[in-house]
């Protein structure tokens, strides 16, 4: 029987569920599906691409519109992920198939190129190479000076979207492949995730923080005062932060004494140009060493997993 692709209807949500599931022999790809459904603002139903012999759902990739920096420009991209062939039916072209569907209609829909973390041997068959990578702070705890002043966490509610979407703009206005955040409460907020508003004893609002409970990364701070973005990293004590040496924090904020910033490029961070030569420029200033590799933060339900 043949193969058919085709955009994800309403209806098919449980079907999805059961071919990542089964693809991955984990729930975490499935309930990753199912949250940007629910909550990801650009989440598009046309680039949930879902493969079928019958009845059966055989196959299923997700591609999320979303704004990525690069060369210091806004590029309208396609992150990916995940990629889901159900066992029995896998090395029959149902992966690529479903790769080139969303890629075929990305390049009607103007979009310049397609971006995801996989296995380097398989994507690269289907136009995908390595150009990004990884960016990390590691924090010498022991160096860390005590914090000066005391603040209050809130929620964030909607009259800090302004200011986030303001600082998260400039935090990684100079990173290749960092993705942007738009206005919407659902972004800053996830399920699973400890994000939460920074406030001074005097009514300053100092930071904005996201982590996973329990774990000692700290995926994001933006702040807009140096000093007072020392002062909430002196409180929190992260093991690491989920930054870049391009960025705003490591640029103003924080201290050779107890932070060291990298960025290095990863085999399994590759990009597909849907539009001819969107990459070149990037690719010559990393390999000329004018640029440090980009770094793809996904919005914050990619964070969740
Ligand atoms: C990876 C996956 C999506 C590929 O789908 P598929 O329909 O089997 O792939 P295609 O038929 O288009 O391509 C098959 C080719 O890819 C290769 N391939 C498949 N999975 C691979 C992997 N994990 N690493 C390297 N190569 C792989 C096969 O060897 C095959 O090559 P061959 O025909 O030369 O032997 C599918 O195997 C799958 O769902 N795996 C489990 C979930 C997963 O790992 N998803 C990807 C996360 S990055």
């Amino acid at each position: 029987m043949s193969i058919r692709l085709r955009s994800e209807v309403v209806g098919d949500e449980d079907a999805i569920d059961v071919v990542n599931c089964t693809a991955f022999e984990r729930m975490e790809e499935a309930n990753l599906v199912r949250m940007l459904r629910a909550h990801y603002p650009g989440f598009d139903r046309r680039y949930s691409v879902t493969a079928w012999e019958g009845d059966d759902i055989v196959g299923h990739t997700l591609l999320s519109p979303v704004t990525i920096r690069l060369m210091g420009e806004n590029v309208a991209a396609l992150m990916v992920g995940p990629v889901a062939v159900a066992p029995g039916y896998q090395r029959r072209g149902i992966g690529g198939g479903l790769l080139r569907f969303g890629h075929e209609m990305g390049q009607r829909d103007g979009f310049a190129l397609a971006f995801l973390y996989g296995h380097p041997e398989y994507y690269p068959r289907h136009g995908y190479r390595a150009c990004f990578g990884l960016g990390k702070v590691t924090i010498d705890k022991d160096g860390l000076p005590e914090p000066k002043r005391k603040f209050t966490r809130m929620p964030v509610c909607p009259a800090d979207l302004p200011w986030l979407v303001e600082r998260y703009a400039a935090e990684w206005a100079d990173v290749d492949f960092a993705t942007l955040w738009g206005p919407s409460l659902g972004e800053w907020t996830m399920p699973c995730l400890n994000a939460v508003m920074w406030w001074t004893e005097d009514g300053c609002r100092a930071a904005y923080t996201v982590d996973k409970p329990g774990k000692e990364r700290c995926r994001m701070l933006l702040a807009d005062d140096p000093e007072l973005a020392r002062d909430v990293i002196a409180t929190i004590r992260p093991g690491t932060l989920s930054h870049h040496p391009s960025g705003w924090l490591v640029r103003h904020a924080l201290d050779v004494d107890w932070a060291a910033a990298e960025a290095e490029r990863s085999e399994a961070a590759m990009a597909c140009e849907l539009e001819s030569g969107a990459l070149d420029e990037c690719l010559r200033a990393v390999e000329s060493g004018e640029r440090l590799p980009g770094f793809a933060l996904g919005s914050l339900p990619f964070l969740a997993i």
